[in-house]
């Protein structure tokens, strides 16, 4: 089998600078990612943004810039979000550059010589901000308003000629594919709620606009735009190199292992993305994964809402990697989930600065006293250590099989349980009562030691700074980091160095607070 993993995140749309909920499926999306990456695969890691469309046209026009200037100025700032969220991201594509609008209008021509798409009259709800079109029983009003039900977001009645795809001549195909690869949407309360939505009948999809011209044009016709959903989606398969799927980079890693998005955009990921596929005979992807919502008091946190945390904020308070741990440890994945600055402060202080950083600590300082700080020399499993060593070992296959089903929470269990059970192991075993058994001694060390080890690899994909300053310890860097070696209890050299590496994580003095 080869080893190759391509894990996309959506595109953002640079309508406004990035929130929390963009910083969430990124940060995921990277620890996938370097969980691939520490288990030997290649690893192909693409985000970017979404910059065409109504959508955008419009907020360019509210700051009467041109699209083009606006587009650069925010999307320059999802960038830097990736570097501020420490990504590992392979590329950032922008659906504006030439590159991407090349491959849309070859996809385009494809759908075309097949006979997909054909010219007629849109007439129906359109919701800009959403860039959605809707049925009539999915809008609702409120307050004199037409809402679309699902997003709560305004739809405009819209009217013009418009390009359709035969999206309907897909449904047969769409629902066998689902049946045949019942992993392809998850999680499964996702799958249904798409299995059902095509059941009940697909209607052909308007694919372009003529009423505004902010997008690729459609090819040979310039009256007409592309309408953005077909433009964005093609993304994943741009930045692989398409139309020209003899490339390196195509062969190797498309189809995509995962399309990470949120549950609002699941429609258009999993009918119209693999729908056009099918049109164009490309394979598709192995899954598309719609994860829950973070909520900021109960309700989703979106732009339009002005309910938005700040990720910068909460980074530059508490630090990247404490935001990255409570955000895939307390949203229980799949799930939406409610995020507060009190929940986060207390998970810094118990599962980092207590259960991870006091393991740490207590282990080297007792080291450096009663062991030259060293790695023991001598030493002599006896069942106790084997057994806790032993849990990594008889995992690691169950481990691997739990993140290919994206169980995070399995993942995250796995580590804190680990940490209590270490701790308790280093109580249990008072090293400090074995001044006069030294090879005992040795030993107790030497397994915590081993324990911390493979937790810091396993905390890797997680914390990536915060492991990568406990692996010091061992001088261990991070082009070492394997999965694999979580197995093996005799990874430390007998005697060598090891390096005190002060505090690792600090608390969070709650009664400081409000500030
Ligand atoms: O939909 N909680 O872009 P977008 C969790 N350009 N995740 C959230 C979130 C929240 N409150 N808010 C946003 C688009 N997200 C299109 C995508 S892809 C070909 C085109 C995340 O800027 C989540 O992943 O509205 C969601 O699907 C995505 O941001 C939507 O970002
Ligand atoms: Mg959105």
């Amino acid at each position: 089998m080869d080893k190759n993993f391509y894990i996309t995140t959506p595109i953002y749309y640079p309508s406004a600078k990035p929130h929390m909920g963009h910083a969430y499926s990124s940060i995921i999306a990277d620890f996938f990612a370097r969980f691939k990456k520490i288990d030997g695969y290649d690893v192909y890691f693409l985000t970017g943004t979404d910059e065409h469309g109504l959508k955008i046209q419009r907020a360019a026009e509210k700051k009467n810039v041109e699209p083009l200037k606006f587009c650069n100025e925010i999307s320059q700032t999802f960038k830097d979000l990736s570097k501020t969220l420490n990504l590992s991201n392979t590329d950032f594509i922008r659906t504006t550059e030439e590159r991407h609008k090349n491959s849309v209008q070859k996809l385009w021509n494809k759908l075309e010589q097949n006979d997909d798409i054909y010219l007629s009259k849109y007439s129906g709800w359109y919701s800009v901000s959403d860039e959605a079109f809707y049925n009539e029983d999915e809008i609702v009003e409120e307050n004199g308003k037409k809402l679309a039900k699902s997003s709560k977001s305004p739809v405009e009645w819209m009217d013009e000629e418009s390009f359709f795809f035969r999206l309907s001549k897909w449904e047969k195909s769409l629902l066998k594919y689902y049946k045949e690869n019942p992993n392809f949407i998850q999680p499964n309360a996702r799958k249904n709620e798409v299995i059902s939505f095509v059941e009940s009948g697909l209607k052909d999809l308007s694919i372009s606009r003529k009423s505004f011209s902010w997008g690729i044009k459609v090819p040979n016709n310039d009256n007409h735009v592309i309408y953005v959903w077909l433009d964005a989606l093609t993304n994943y398969i741009s930045a692989l190199g398409y139309p020209d799927t003899n490339s390196e980079l195509f062969k190797k890693f498309w189809p995509a292992s995962i399309h990470l998005i949120g549950k609002d955009i699941l429609r258009f990921h999993a009918v119209y993305w693999p729908a056009f596929l099918l049109a164009a005979g490309i394979e598709l992807p192995k899954k598309i994964y719609g994860h829950g919502w973070i909520l900021s008091d109960d309700e989703k946190m979106s732009k339009s809402k002005g309910n938005i945390l700040d990720p910068l904020e909460i980074i530059q308070k508490y630090g990247l990697d404490p935001l990255r741990y409570y955000l895939i440890k307390e949203v229980s994945f799949g799930n939406d989930g409610n995020i507060s600055k009190e929940r986060l402060e207390d998970c810094i202080n118990s599962d980092l600065a207590n259960n991870y950083g006091n393991l740490c600590q207590r282990t080297i300082s007792f080291a450096t006293k009663n062991c030259e700080n060293r790695i023991p020399k001598e030493i002599n499993f006896i069942d106790e250590d084997r057994l806790i060593l032993d849990n990594f070992t008889s995992n690691i296959d169950n481990i691997r099989s739990q993140i290919d089903n994206q169980n995070i929470n399995y993942y995250i269990d796995f580590i804190v349980n680990s940490l209590f059970a270490a701790n308790k192991y280093f109580n249990d075993q008072e090293p400090w009562k074995k001044k006069d058994d030294p090879i005992r001694l040795n030993t107790i060390i030497y397994t915590t030691l081993e324990i911390i080890r493979k937790i810091s690899f396993m905390l890797y994909p997680i914390i990536p700074e915060i492991s990568l300053k406990a692996l010091k310890i061992f001088n261990i860097k991070e082009d070492q980091i394997n999965l694999d070696s979580i197995a093996q209890h005799d990874y430390l050299n007998l005697g060598d160095k090891i390096n005190n590496i002060g505090i690792l994580i600090n608390k969070i003095e709650k009664n400081k607070e409000n500030v």
